[in-house]
């Protein structure tokens, strides 16, 4: 009998812009202090784009992935890039990637699910390889979240940063690679974290410029509340469904938005500190981006071993949340 298939993370990649914003940056911006950043966020600097575009960050986090997975973009049958601040509203800022990685015979999209996004874009690519549509996917995590910062509102301008990660996914027939993915979303909370404008519902005028509405909105604390919790269950049933439970868990790979979030997500999953794998002093909330890099810089530092169990769990705008067990 022919083994099932399992989608593997062959490649791993990575690139952040090279300028720092520290919080004594920000100290000198608004009304704010490293102390309040570090209690209430985790956060001390974050990397900012200076001209850089999303599909540069992306380009130079692929290549890497390629590279490791030792492929070129000629191999490459699909390019996702999940993010919420694509280079231009069309095209697609994978056909951006997919033209420097001179991929000709990728498929190509973006994808929108927020800070969540690259656990839907592991979905997705997991459901073309188990299915045998495609053999080599790059998924890309990427955001340049500055271009919708609003650098006058200290209760978001501190929490954020730019920067993309990228993986390559193959076919195996070993048992290795994602075991299990849960997908969750509740529109009900659609107005909680948002870009009023600059879209078909509210395009830009010189009025929606004046109001600031092109940039984020986030009502924080109670977006707080729901994150701890759904970021728990989403873990909870991602092991479900792969028959597991917290006890087998080798490392949490959490979104990085904030680490009293993870914290509490990871006493909700009754797991050890040191099984977690936190970043976001270094980087803040890079959305799509935190939980790519955060798998990059988990493996390479090894947190992450040959045969670890890792679980991702993310929370994002929409709601959206979702979970992933993988072994390495
Ligand atoms: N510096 C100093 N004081 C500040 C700052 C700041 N940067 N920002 C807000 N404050 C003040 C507020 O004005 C308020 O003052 P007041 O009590 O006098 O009114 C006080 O600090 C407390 O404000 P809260 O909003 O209640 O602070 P909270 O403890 O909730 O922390 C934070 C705010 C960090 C934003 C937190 O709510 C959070 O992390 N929320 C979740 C973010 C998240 O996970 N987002 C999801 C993913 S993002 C995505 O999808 C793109």
């Amino acid at each position: 009998m022919t083994k099932n298939l399992f989608a593997q993370i062959t490649g791993l990649g990575m690139c952040v812009p090279p300028k720092i914003l520290t919080n004594a940056d920000l100290e000198k911006m608004v009304d704010t202090s490293d102390e309040w950043i570090t209690q209430r966020t985790g956060i001390k600097e974050r990397h900012l784009v200076e001209g850089e575009t999303l599909s540069d960050l992306s380009v130079i986090a692929a290549r890497e992935a390629l590279q490791d997975a030792g492929l070129k973009g000629e191999d490459l049958d699909l390019i996702i890039v999940s993010t919420t601040t694509p280079d231009m509203q069309f095209p697609s800022t994978s056909c951006l990637v997919q033209k420097e990685l001179g991929a000709k015979k990728a498929a190509c999209f973006d994808l929108a699910a927020a800070c969540t996004g690259f656990i839907y874009g592991l979905s997705v690519a997991n459901q073309f390889i188990i299915s045998e549509t495609y053999k080599n996917i790059l998924l890309i995590g990427g955001e340049v979240l500055s271009s919708i910062t609003d650098w006058q509102d200290r209760s978001t301008c501190v929490l954020f940063g730019d920067g993309a990660g990228a993986v390559i996914l193959e076919p195996t027939r070993e048992e290795k690679g994602i075991i299990s993915v849960y997908l969750a979303a509740d529109g009900n909370f659609a107005d909680f974290l948002k870009v009023p404008a600059g879209g078909s519902r509210q395009p830009a005028t010189i009025k929606t410029v004046q109001q600031r509405l092109h940039f984020l909105k986030m009502r924080g604390n109670e977006t707080f509340k729901v994150a701890v919790r759904a970021m728990g269950e989403a873990a909870k049933e991602a092991l479900s469904l792969a028959g597991l439970s917290s006890k087998d868990v080798d490392c949490l790979i959490p979104h990085q938005a904030n680490i009293r979030i993870i914290k509490a997500a990871a006493k909700r999953l009754g797991l050890d500190e040191d099984k977690v794998f936190i970043n976001v002093e270094k980087y803040g909330n890079m959305s799509s981006a935190s939980s790519a890099v955060a798998l990059y810089e988990a493996v390479k530092c090894g947190k992450v071993k040959q045969g670890s169990i890792v679980v991702m769990t993310a929370f994002g705008s929409g709601f959206t949340s979702g979970g992933c067990v993988i072994r390495w």
